[in-house]
């Protein structure tokens, strides 16, 4: 059976920073909290759509390929911060990349996202089905982010990364991927009011991050060890065979304590999140990106990527890197720019007044 493999990557994150002390003017917390809780400094908020910033991933991940957009089969955008329910932001990127011959859909699992959405996309390449095909990982969580919700609010940021997926010449590609649900705890992370429940409340709410941190804390430890840990064994691989983690990035106690249970000493785990925070499903395609930007990906490589989020889900793949740790390209896309902070981005948000 033929493997899929990862030959192009590429991140977006919109300009806007949003700061520790920036939260600290709007809301009742501190820097100090933030960092010794989380790990996060800053996270960027966005000023286009969750479709824009997915457009641009996309566009630098089919260069850094050296494919053109009419090469691709299947366009899958992993997020839970779609521009709109229908059509799905997946049908709004398919235009703007123009990726006329890819059938194109979004994928709703929350943080693991990605992860789902590289199995998915892998074993449509491995059975012969496409040959080609961009996932990419995108949210724009600041159109949940409640001042009112503390526990949460700091916690999450925007962005996008995508790969571009072809078969792998050889025996790199990927080995093994891991797949799991609990949907008994679905409710220790949501967004209250949205979907088919937005407006349905009276008095009316806004919609809001809710999280359960503490029992999300102890079940993303659980899960995200046991996770990576069954796909490493699946490849045939050895932990020590592990030259990087890519975790998601949602706190930084969670992703050493993942290390821990898997034995991988700091320097083989990749963490980011001072600097972007949680950006759900886009985290591990941007981590990635950044890595082999970093030169933390080496040819060959045995690279193991692990999620925990929303449903509750969980997911971790591992893929032997090819030859080639450079793109092919480097696209010119940008977002349209901006002179606006993270703060007045945050409140020009429309609001719904009463009734
Ligand atoms: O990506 C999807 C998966 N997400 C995760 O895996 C996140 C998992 N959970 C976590 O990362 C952590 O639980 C948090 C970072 C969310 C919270 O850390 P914690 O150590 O579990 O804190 P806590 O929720 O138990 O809250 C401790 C205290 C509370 O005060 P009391 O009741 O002890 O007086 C909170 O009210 O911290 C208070 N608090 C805050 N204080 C200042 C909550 N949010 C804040 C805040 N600033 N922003």
């Amino acid at each position: 059976m033929r493997r899929a493999t990862i030959t192009g990557w590429g991140k977006c994150l919109p300009p806007a920073v949003l700061t520790n002390a920036d939260l600290e003017r709007v809301m009742d917390t501190t820097d100090d909290w933030i960092t010794s809780r989380s790990g996060i400094k800053e996270r960027r908020i966005s000023h286009v759509e969750a479709s824009d910033l997915a457009t641009v991933a996309a566009k630098r991940a089919l260069a850094a390929a050296g494919l053109e957009p009419d090469a691709i089969q299947l366009l899958l955008v992993c997020t839970c911060s779609p521009d709109r329910l229908i059509p799905s932001a997946a049908s709004f990127v398919h235009a703007k990349l123009g990726v006329v011959n890819a059938a194109a859909m979004d994928l709703n699992a929350a943080c693991t996202g990605f992860i789902y959405g590289l199995s998915l996309a892998g074993a449509m390449i491995s059975s012969g089905t496409i040959d080609r095909a961009v996932v990419v990982g995108v949210e724009k969580l600041s159109a949940f982010m409640n001042f009112e919700e503390r526990s949460t609010a700091v916690l999450f940021g925007d962005g996008a990364g995508a790969v571009v997926l072809e078969p792998a010449e050889g025996d790199d590609g990927i080995l093994a991927v891991d797949l799991g649900t609990d949907g008994n705890l679905a409710e220790l992370l949501t967004v209250t009011h949205t979907g088919t429940e937005y407006g349905r409340s009276y008095p009316y709410e806004e919609p809001a991050i809710l999280m359960e941190g503490r029992e999300v804390f102890r079940n993303a430890v659980v899960q995200m060890g046991a996770s990576a840990s069954n796909v490493v064994a699946e490849s045939g691989l050895e932990l020590d065979d592990v030259d990087i983690l890519i975790p998601h990035q949602a706190n930084v106690r969670i992703i050493d304590a993942t290390a821990k249970r898997m034995k991988l000493p700091p320097e083989k785990v990749y963490i980011n999140i001072a600097s972007y925070g949680n950006t759900s499903a886009a985290t591990i395609p941007i981590a990635l990106t950044e890595a082999l930007e970093d030169g933390r990906i080496r040819p060959g490589a045995n690279v193991v990527m692990v999620a925990f989020g929303g449903g509750l889900t969980w997911g971790a793949a591992a893929l032997r890197w090819g030859s080639r740790i450079e793109p092919v390209a480097v696209s010119d896309a940008a977002l349209a720019p901006t002179d606006m902070t993270a703060l007045e981005i945050l409140e020009a948000r429309p609001r719904r007044t009463e009734p």
